[in-house]
């Protein structure tokens, strides 16, 4: 009996050492269905940059039937091990319809001891887009790799997922605010209250979404004004035990914070886009701030801001300038309320700073200089951290400038994106937006 009592204590100690150990990584998507055309080298570029933003590893999407996956995955690894770098996999249920087990068994014990692999404890960790149809499959998936099994079931409720018995923990696909709504963290909550203190929980955090692929049947936007910096307050305020950005690569849905890659705009023609909407429309700004948000996720303390700086986005064409492309804001396929795009987003140039002390802001567009405001500052009030605020484009059109100054001094200035224009790329809105930094 005490004996016993002393094992479980014990095992409850490693269980919780082992999470505590494991526990507040940040990872971002991948979709490795845009990567066919990746070598080694450009995977180890990738995780260059993804590590420069103190992010821990890639969640490797991969769909049923790509006949890509082997090489792409043999090259993502053999790069994630030279750079040591983590990769875990999320098997998409939707993309090629559901996986067959025996594959995900396979793919698992292939990959699984790998050390750049992702693990809780010694489990590699496995995720899903989707799926739930499919979760008495993983009873056995997870007896024959000792997977740690956190899936993406957003289609159904947290608790539902939880009572399919299956999951030691859950992500969240919920990333995007029920526009005109701001994005809140109950959604977050009913995932925290389903799973309990013994699961773990991960929070989705993505800076814009545009799609326009018939060949997918899409084509909506959610609204992402304001939405990466006050996200990332959520986050540091719901201190989840992971977070996963949505995404790296996906230029499809326009929530990209990788770079640029024509090696990677197949699907612009093969879903039947319209146009390429992430031409020009670079995001590498939402990185900017990266190092010190995840720095205060881990340490629970707020960094010292080691270089002023300032990051801007907006989009490139007024929202009435021309036609809008039959996109509509929200979807009804969420539950949501479709609104025409232009009552959804603002014709704003939105930026933030991350600051030691306040400071002027002025926006330059085409010339026209409007004085700005910081309508956030710092949370919890002190001096230090990130302001946010917007100007309205006013009808003016041109190069956009974003100027920090204190005391007359120039602290940060964005500038080098595409301008605004009431000319549309194929005579359609381009809903995306580009994202610069300082
Ligand atoms: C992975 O490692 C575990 C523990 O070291 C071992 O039991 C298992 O057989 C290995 N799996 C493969 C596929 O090598
Ligand atoms: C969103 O938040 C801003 C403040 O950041 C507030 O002014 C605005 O009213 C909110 N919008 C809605 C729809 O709640
Ligand atoms: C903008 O601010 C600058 C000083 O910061 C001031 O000289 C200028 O007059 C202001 N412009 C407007 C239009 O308020
Ligand atoms: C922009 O132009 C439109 C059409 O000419 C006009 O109705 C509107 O008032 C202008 N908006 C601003 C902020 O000047």
């Amino acid at each position: 009996m005490k004996q016993a009592f002393f094992s479980f204590i014990l095992s409850l100690f490693l269980l919780s050492w082992s999470q505590v150990r494991a526990a507040k990584e940040v990872f971002a998507h991948v979709i490795v269905g845009n990567v066919n055309a990746f070598a080694v080298a450009d995977w180890e570029g990738d995780i260059d940059l993804a590590k420069a933003s103190l992010i821990d590893g890639f969640v490797l999407n991969i769909a049923a039937k790509d006949t890509n996956n082997g090489p792409s995955l043999d090259a993502a690894f053999q790069a994630a091990n030279n750079k040591q770098f983590k990769l875990f996999f999320s098997f998409d249920y939707l993309a090629e319809g559901p996986w067959p087990k025996e594959q995900v068994i396979q793919l698992l014990q292939k990959f699984g001891n790998d050390t750049a692999y992702f693990k809780q404890g010694t489990q590699p960790f496995a995720s899903t887009f989707e799926g739930p149809a499919n979760s008495a499959d993983w009873t056995d998936i997870k007896a024959q790799t000792g997977a740690f099994f956190v899936p993406d079931w957003s289609s159904i409720s947290a608790a539902d997922a939880v009572a399919t018995g299956v999951v030691d923990g859950l992500f969240s696909f919920n990333a995007w605010p029920d526009g005109p709504t701001n994005i809140s963290t109950a959604p977050d909550q009913t995932f925290r209250d389903a799973l309990g203190t013994g699961k773990v929980y991960i929070m989705p955090v993505a800076p814009w979404f545009f799609t326009n692929l018939p060949g997918f049947n899409k084509n909506w936007l959610w609204r992402g004004d304001e939405l990466w910096d006050d996200r990332w307050q959520q986050v540091l305020d719901f201190k989840p035990d992971f977070v996963e950005i949505l995404t790296w690569n996906d230029y499809g849905e326009s929530h990209y914070i990788g770079p640029l890659n024509d090696k990677e705009f197949g699907l612009f023609a093969s879903a039947n886009a319209p146009f390429n909407y992430a031409d020009k429309m670079a995001h590498d700004g939402w990185r900017k701030f990266l190092p010190f948000y995840i720095d205060a996720f881990k340490s629970g303390t707020q960094p010292q801001v080691t270089e002023e700086s300032a990051v801007a986005y907006y989009r490139p064409n007024p929202a009435l300038a021309c036609q809008n492309g039959g996109t509509t804001g929200n979807n009804k396929d969420f539950g949501q309320t479709e609104l025409p795009p232009d009552q959804l987003v603002e014709d704003k140039v939105f930026y933030s700073a991350l600051l030691n002390s306040p400071a002027e802001v002025s926006v330059s567009i085409g010339g026209n200089v409007q004085n700005g405001t910081f309508s956030k500052t710092p949370a919890g009030g002190g001096q230090a951290g990130v302001y946010q605020g917007s100007v309205g484009f006013k009808n003016s059109t041109g190069e956009v400038v974003v100027t920090v100054t204190r005391g007359g001094q120039t602290v940060a200035e964005v500038k080098g994106g595409p301008g605004i224009s009431t000319q549309c790329a194929s005579g359609i809105e381009n809903w995306n937006a580009f994202c610069g930094s300082s």
